[in-house]
């Protein structure tokens, strides 16, 4: 991003109706940013419009909202290419669409799998394309929301997993791809946060997974967008909040230490029936 601070410039927030990536629009007006976000319902929508404006540093700042479907490339491409032209182009994409839905490897159908790749790898890929011609030209900083899950596999979780992995993978590449075009890309990866989709999240989840998972906490969605513009400010690529930080760099120095702790939970959970 050209310019120091966030004063004056254009966010675009894939997913900023609810949780994660309504609490980053939320604090980034507070920033005095002018904050444009999309998601599929109109509904919430209006009523994050409401919230993201009455955070707002000045009466001079613009917030909007548009209708989108991500997982559909020319609604992508029509539907960004007009914000562009009504909101202005962005400094900063933040891509945070996105769900869980674990269950029994046995139990996730092929179509489950292609809606998870279809959201989290196609979906980030068309709106980074659709809006790259102006980050360039703006210097601009992607952000891509994957999670603790894009770069551990964990029970319960074999098509989110597998597609945030690839978001991960994709992140990496732009990292040094739009490295000589001044355009940043960082990968945030939050850990267990209690948004409305968790709750969504945790109605079918096995118990083996729930197991897994205890111990790692739970994030309020105000604290991950905090450490996600800390990690914009900074520049930093990898951004993980709270336990991320820690089962990442366990994750990639002692990874049987992390397998040993996952079979141990299961295996309790097992025998307990
Ligand atoms: N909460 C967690 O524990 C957690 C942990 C790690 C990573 N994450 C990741 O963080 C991101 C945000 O999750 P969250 O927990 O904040 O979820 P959330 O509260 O359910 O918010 C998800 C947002 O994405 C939008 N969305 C979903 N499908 C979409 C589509 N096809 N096109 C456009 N927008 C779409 C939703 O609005 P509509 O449904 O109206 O479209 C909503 O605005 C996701 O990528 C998630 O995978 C979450």
């Amino acid at each position: 991003m050209k310019g120091k601070g966030f004063e004056g410039k254009n966010v675009y927030i894939t997913g900023g109706s609810s949780g994660i990536g309504l609490a980053t629009a939320e604090l980034l007006a507070e920033r005095g940013c002018n904050v444009i976000v999309f998601a599929r319902g109109r509904e919430r929508l209006e009523q994050a419009l409401e919230r993201i404006s009455s955070r707002a540093a000045s009466g001079s700042q613009r917030f909007a909202f548009r209708q989108l479907d991500i997982t559909d490339p020319d609604q992508v491409d029509r539907v960004m290419g007009e914000a562009v032209d009504d909101f202005g182009p962005p400094d900063i994409l933040i891509n945070s669409a996105g769900r869980a839905l674990p269950d029994y490897f046995e139990n996730i159908s092929y179509r489950q799998l292609d809606d998870s790749m279809k959201l989290h790898l196609y979906g980030n890929w068309s709106a980074i394309k659709a809006l790259l011609p102006h980050l360039k030209e703006r210097g601009g900083h992607i952000v891509n929301v994957s999670s603790v899950l894009g770069f551990m596999g964990v029970f319960g979780y074999s098509d989110y997993a597998a597609s945030k992995f690839a978001l991960f993978g994709l992140t990496e590449v732009l990292k040094s791809e739009l490295k000589p075009h001044g355009v940043r890309v960082s990968i945030l990866c939050p850990p267990d946060t209690d948004t409305p989709g968790f709750e969504v999240e945790n109605r079918n989840k096995p118990p083996e997974t729930v197991a897994v998972s205890e111990g790692g906490g739970l994030m309020q969605p105000e604290e991950v967008a905090r450490a996600l513009i800390k990690g914009l400010e900074k520049g930093r690529f990898f951004i993980g909040p709270g336990s991320a930080r820690m089962l990442y760099f366990m994750k990639r120095h002692f990874p049987w230490v992390v397998e040993l702790a996952m079979d141990h939970a299961i295996k309790k959970v097992r025998k307990a029936g």
